[in-house]
């Protein structure tokens, strides 16, 4: 068995990275324009990761999952997955998407939570029952599994969503701006249930947000993007903060640290943008 697949003893994470992001750099074809997402971006996840990417908008942070989802491939550098280079989509990457539409309106909770583990063949029709109950559950929905989406609020669908993607147990969950679409105060409840789900199921994600806040608050590892062509300009530490912690002393000093970074960014871009314009 590869060691890096191995499930770490005692809660500690093993040293080789489950995903290797090298020098990535992303661009997008267009007939008129070539454009660069991202520049040469660099990091590695260890499972059990809440790992965050963070960065202004445009900045290139949905292009590195997709990047990471095998949607698209880096015109330079390299993506590793658990020792397999990343070259086409792949059930052991499953994403959640922002959007309250990526339900499938015709299946109920219950059918659309089975139907990527029936579709990829994943596992049996038992066992792709059985994880859909228990999935349903942790997200505390089994009051609905028999509802259709149209019936659900913008949080329950996104709970769906969440829940459908880890059934699949995948190797990372890929999550794009889940909560950016929902109201502040269930935009919190989210944030707190995603942590307990992590806790109890202790799975590695790649989460993706514009937020300072929801940055700090649900990542254990941030990385901070510059603006666009995105490049890496910090990689952050969270777990000192304590774990689910949304306020306190070293929270407040570090959302100034990273709020600053992002806004000399800001000033530093539009001033080129000034002169160059
Ligand atoms: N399909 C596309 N074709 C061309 N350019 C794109 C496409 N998608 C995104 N871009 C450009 O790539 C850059 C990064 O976009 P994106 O990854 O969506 O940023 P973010 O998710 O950080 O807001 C932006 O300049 C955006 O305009
Ligand atoms: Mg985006």
């Amino acid at each position: 068995m590869d060691a890096r697949n191995a499930d770490s003893i005692g809660g500690r994470a093993p040293a080789s990275p489950l995903l290797a992001v090298d020098g990535v750099t992303l661009q997008y074809k267009t007939r008129e324009h070539l454009v660069t997402a991202t520049w040469r971006v660099g990091f590695e996840v260890l499972k059990g990761d809440r790992f965050v990417l963070l960065g202004p908008s445009g900045c290139g942070k949905s292009t590195l999952l997709k990047g990471v989802g095998g949607f698209l491939q880096p015109v330079e550098g390299s993506i590793v997955l658990a020792g397999r280079k990343v070259d086409r989509p792949g059930p052991d990457r499953m994403m959640v998407f922002q959007e309250f539409d990526q339900l499938l309106p015709w299946k109920t909770v219950r059918q659309n939570v089975l139907f990527p583990m029936l579709a990829s063949g994943r596992c049996g029709r038992a066992e792709a029952e059985e994880r859909a109950r228990s999935y349903i559950e942790k997200v505390n929905l089994a009051k609905f599994a028999h509802v259709y989406p149209h019936m659900l609020s913008g949080g329950m669908k996104q709970r769906v969503a969440i829940a459908r993607a880890m059934a699949m147990e995948p190797d990372i969950l890929l999550m794009d701006e889940p909560f950016a679409a929902l109201d502040a105060l269930t935009r919190r409840k989210m944030q707190d249930e995603l942590l307990r789900l992590w806790d109890d199921v202790r799975f590695t994600m790649l989460f993706v947000t514009h937020s300072i806040e929801e940055a700090l608050i649900v990542g254990s590892r941030i990385l901070v993007l510059t603006p666009h062509p995105g490049q890496v300009r910090a990689e952050i530490d969270t777990t000192h903060l304590g774990f689910g912690s949304r306020e306190g002393e070293a929270f407040q000093a570090l959302h100034r640290r990273i709020h600053d970074m992002l806004f000399s960014q800001r000033v530093e871009e539009e001033e080129r943008l000034v002169q160059h314009g």
